[in-house]
């Protein structure tokens, strides 16, 4: 029998908090033994971290950004999350394409279907095992940005492109509820962590 990972996906706003807990998560699996592979979007590659980059940082059009971001994803899933799942490791990254969708497509407006076009082109059927998408008010999210941190293109938008990119996520998770785990992240770091502990028990990922 060929042995077969875990694909786990953490989304939300910016300032949702994911953090903290992806750091707890990936040492929970570790000391349960498995091979964890931590990595994020946009990057994750040596190219991908390249485009990142660019990606939040130089001014593009929708388009342009979209396929910047689903290019990065590309060289991400062929060198690094496909043949971590073939060799049967669990891999955790922050953000993947429901990020697209909820920033370029609900936050920038951009076309849903050429989102999937793109998604059915570059993915090849692959989609996460699950996705923990920490949901909380924009108004909460940017309290809690630090003031000091200098703001990439996405973390300088004004908070109706954030309740865009909310509703967005919530909408995705209607369409795929068995994929979707809703974390109430305007709770305590200690509750969030016990809400995803008990989602971990749940589907037998702790
Ligand atoms: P993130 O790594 O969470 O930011 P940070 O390390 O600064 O906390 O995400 C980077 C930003 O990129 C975030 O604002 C969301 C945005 N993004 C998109 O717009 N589209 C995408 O497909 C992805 C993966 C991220």
């Amino acid at each position: 029998m060929s042995p077969t990972g875990r694909f786990i996906t953490f989304e939300g706003i910016d300032g949702a908090g994911k953090t903290t807990h992806l750091d707890a998560l990936e040492q929970a699996w570790r000391q349960a033994g498995h091979e964890v592979v931590r990595t994020r979007e946009p990057g994750g590659t040596p190219l991908a971290e390249k485009l990142r980059g660019l990606f939040l940082h130089d001014a593009m059009d929708p388009l342009t950004e979209a396929l910047l971001v689903f290019a990065g994803r590309r060289d991400h899933l062929q060198q690094v999350i496909e043949p971590a799942l073939a060799r049967g490791a669990w891999v955790l990254c922050d953000r993947f394409t429901d990020a697209t969708f909820a920033y370029q497509g609900g936050g920038r407006g951009f076309d849903l279907n050429v989102l999937g076009t793109l998604e059915h082109w570059v993915q090849a059927g692959r989609q996460p095992d699950l996705t923990l998408l920490f949901d909380l008010p924009p108004a909460v999210a940017a309290a809690r940005l630090s003031a000091a941190r200098q703001p990439d293109r996405f973390e300088a938008q004004d908070q109706a492109f954030f309740e865009r990119v909310r509703a967005t996520y919530l909408a995705r998770r209607a369409a795929q509820p068995e994929r979707f785990v809703l974390i109430d992240a305007a709770r305590s770091p200690a509750d969030v962590a016990e809400q995803i502990r008990l989602a971990m028990v749940e589907r037998g990922l702790a």
